[in-house]
């Protein structure tokens, strides 16, 4: 106990030493589909899912250290959290990610403010706690970016939530601009689902620029095999489908976990000559060893049934990290030998042009091209009026409004609510037909 307590006390004033000279990040910016830091180099994501504890992870600059150094040692240059709390103070750890070479990606939702794909909803109390968080983490330059939210669309049937994503990328967006923060990317973390591709991706950065995603994650467990290649594994798949993306593209969770140890062989196609002139690196998933078993680090044995403070779920959620291995090592070094220049921005042009907005699709896609976005508090509801028959060209669904000074919508937007998870398909595809429309 004593040695422990000693070991923290010297951590402490390490952390403590570190935080008052905290080295500041370049920031990085993106430019076309790529990231750059200042000085004009590419930047490639080396990143490591980070999310120790439910609610926030960047408040304890003690762990937050030990894990940064740690990082660094594994070469992972990008942290992704999940969920913080606005109110925390995060600049011990944010030093600490700083002072090792480390940016960080971080959600603006909480499990309370998400959008819910069964009944979407952007409205005031989301704005204002999206915002209280990226009023937090938009003065580190080590924020590489931020997300709108994390696989909001969890299933193939759930696409019609998709203009609230955009709605609220549209309104963080702006508020960056007003507020006068530098460009922090703004951007979406997209579960993989076969049906939604490429269109999620590509409706997601359709139409104007003002709504449109800053960048792209998608969050891909394809690399399954121990033998798969670019290939087999469906990269090959989702580099076709990317091609000329015009906004940075990633993988914001990957490191499929089913053939053991595992291998991280697909960091070399990502990386590599077959990936790395188009997509921006990989985060993988994840830095703590919990049930899930897809843990880089351990912080002690599985505790079973025990509870206690720094214990969760039945693991140690604090202390020093130790490599779960051979997975360590084998990222480690996987990551070493790739090292991407890619293109300088002194001789980066982008010529891209933004994909069409997706057509709708029978049992896939069901937005039918640049569907209206809902402003803030407006929610629609399907009601029987709602046919193709009954709505000439400029009518609209009923808003519902709790701000009364927010339009109903002169463009309409697609009907979308809890309703349509009941809807049979005949139903639904009377919505369809409804949005195509407008
Ligand atoms: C706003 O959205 C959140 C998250 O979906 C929801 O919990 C809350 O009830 C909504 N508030 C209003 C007033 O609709
Ligand atoms: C959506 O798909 C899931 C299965 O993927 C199914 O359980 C659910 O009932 C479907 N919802 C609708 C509205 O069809």
């Amino acid at each position: 106990m004593i040695s422990s307590t000693l070991v923290k006390a010297g951590v402490a004033a390490i952390a403590a030493a570190t935080t008052a000279v905290a080295a500041s990040l370049p920031a990085i910016s993106a430019v076309g589909n790529k990231f750059f830091d200042p000085s004009g180099k590419q930047f490639f994501i080396k990143g490591i899912a980070y999310q120790l504890i439910p609610h926030d992870p960047l408040m304890d600059t003690e762990q937050c250290t030990l894990d940064a150094k740690a990082m660094k040692t594994l070469g992972a240059n990008t942290i992704r959290v999940y969920h913080v709390d606005p109110t925390a103070d995060h600049d011990g750890c944010m030093a600490a990610f700083a002072d090792n070479g480390i940016y960080i990606l971080v959600d603006l939702d909480d499990f309370a403010t998400d959008i819910d794909p069964l009944a979407p909803t952007w409205n005031d109390s989301q704005y204002k706690a999206y915002s209280a968080i990226f009023d937090v983490f938009a003065k580190y330059t080590n924020t590489l970016g931020v997300f709108i939210g994390n696989e909001v669309i969890a299933r193939a049937n759930q696409s019609e939530s998709a203009p609230y994503i955009k709605a609220a990328t549209r309104d963080m967006k702006a508020y960056r601009d007003k507020k006068g923060f530098r460009n922090i990317p703004v951007g979406y973390s997209a579960a993989d689902i076969a049906e939604l591709r490429p269109m999620l991706q590509d409706y997601l950065v359709c139409g104007d620029t003002a709504d449109t995603a800053d960048f792209f994650g998608l969050n891909a467990y394809e690399w399954c095999e121990a033998g798969n290649d670019f290939q087999t594994s469906g990269y090959k798949t989702l580099d076709d489908m990317a091609q000329g993306y015009p906004v940075p593209i990633f993988f914001s969770e990957t490191g499929c976990n089913t053939a053991r140890p595992r291998l991280f062989l697909d960091q070399n196609a990502i990386l590599g000559p077959d990936m790395n002139d188009l997509w921006s690196g990989a985060i993988v998933y994840e830095w703590i060893e919990e049930k899930n078993n897809y843990g880089l680090i351990s912080y002690g044995p599985p505790q079973g049934e025990k509870t206690g403070t720094n214990i969760e779920d039945g693991f140690l959620r604090k202390g020093t990290p130790t490599p779960v291995q051979p997975d360590f090592s084998n990222l480690q070094a996987v990551w070493k030998t790739n090292n991407p220049t890619g293109t300088a921005k002194s001789a980066y042009t982008p010529k891209l042009t933004a994909p069409a907005c997706p057509k709708s699709t029978a049992g896939g896609w069901l937005l039918d091209g640049d569907v209206a976005l809902p402003t803030l508090n407006q929610i629609f509801t399907a009601s029987p009026t709602n046919k193709p028959t009954d709505v000439g060209k400029n009518q609209n669904p009923t808003a519902t409004s709790t701000d009364s000074s927010a339009p109903t919508g002169t463009n309409g937007a697609v009907a979308v609510g809890r309703e349509l998870s009941g809807m049979t398909g005949a139903l639904a595809a009377v919505v369809v037909g409804f949005a195509a429309l407008l």
